[in-house]
């Protein structure tokens, strides 16, 4: 595949996100919006699917209306949002850098992932996608996600960004780590964090629905309704692993070390922490 990315102030961008970027600009925000930002592969999907799952009061057949990418629509691209009259309105978005984000209003839920995990499933990630270029070898790809040339930019950037403003703006910040080891405890704080109030059996049945395994198969998940020339799904799927310590399975032993030492230098004096395994 022949594809390029287009840098739009200083970041590389999928050239549909380029092309609307502005629509950033223009977008009115609402205070009772509720945006989810992330960095790629980070678990977008999985939080959208907590979130609505939330809205729903734990109603599977209303999370079954439309696929993932509807419910949530993404403000980059502009898909037209909600109705006007329904509230809160479920938003998406990868805003590269917390300073370019335009609006103080809504509330925002950040999920992070760590870097190595990230790395390894936005590898099968590109490898997969027709949209975005080819990651060429594991190698290859180490030196360009280390760079930050890899559309949406540097990961340290994005994550580093968002962790330096969560105080100043209504920012529920969670980790991927954290949501794997205890669902129900990082589920309940997304709940509070909506206004919400809902009973033990409703958070269970909302764990049990928003599994890996159940994400999998569920179409409005799973991007199966996504055309194969967007996303060749007999490459890799998108709802791949779902695990966290993947990368010890991707990343040589020089590659860690490497990847350590650069961590560390990007990450000076930020006190955020990951768990890079569980
Ligand atoms: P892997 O490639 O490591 O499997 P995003 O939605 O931001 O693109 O992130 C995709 C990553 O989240 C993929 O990671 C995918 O498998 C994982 N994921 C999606 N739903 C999940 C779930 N319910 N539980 C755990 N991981 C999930």
């Amino acid at each position: 595949k022949d594809v390029k990315l287009k840098e739009v102030s200083g970041i590389l961008l999928q050239a549909a996100t380029a092309d609307s970027w502005s629509k950033i600009q223009t977008f009115e925000a609402k205070p009772d919006d509720l945006l989810i930002c992330t960095y790629p592969k980070s678990g977008t999907t999985w939080i959208q699917e907590i979130v609505d799952m939330i809205e729903q009061n734990g109603d599977v057949e209303k999370c079954q209306r439309a696929i993932i990418q509807h419910r949530h629509p993404f403000i980059e691209w502009a898909r037209p949002p909600q109705p006007s009259g329904e509230s809160p309105r479920l938003l998406w978005s990868t805003f590269c850098l917390s300073y370019i984000c335009p609006y103080s209003l809504p509330l925002f839920l950040y999920v992070a992932r760590n870097a190595k995990d990230c790395m390894v499933s936005y590898y099968h990630f590109q490898r997969m996608s027709q949209v975005l270029p080819d990651p060429g070898t594991w190698e290859e790809y180490f030196e360009t996600f280390i760079n930050g040339k890899v559309s949406w930019g540097s990961w340290f950037d994005h994550v580093k960004g968002w962790w330096k403003i969560r105080d100043k703006h209504q920012i529920l910040f969670i980790f991927y780590e954290d949501i794997k080891r205890d669902p129900k405890h990082e589920i309940q704080k997304v709940m509070q964090f909506m206004g919400k109030n809902l009973d033990e059996a409703v958070l269970d049945k909302i764990v049990q629905e928003t599994s890996f395994e159940k994400m999998k198969e569920n179409p409005m998940t799973n991007r199966s309704t996504v055309p194969k020339s967007v996303m060749d799904q007999s490459i890799s799927p998108f709802m791949r692993k779902g695990t966290v310590g993947d990368w010890k399975n991707h990343f040589t032993v020089a590659q860690n070390e490497r990847f350590d030492e650069i961590y560390r230098e990007k990450m000076k004096g930020t006190s955020i922490r990951f768990s890079m395994e569980l």
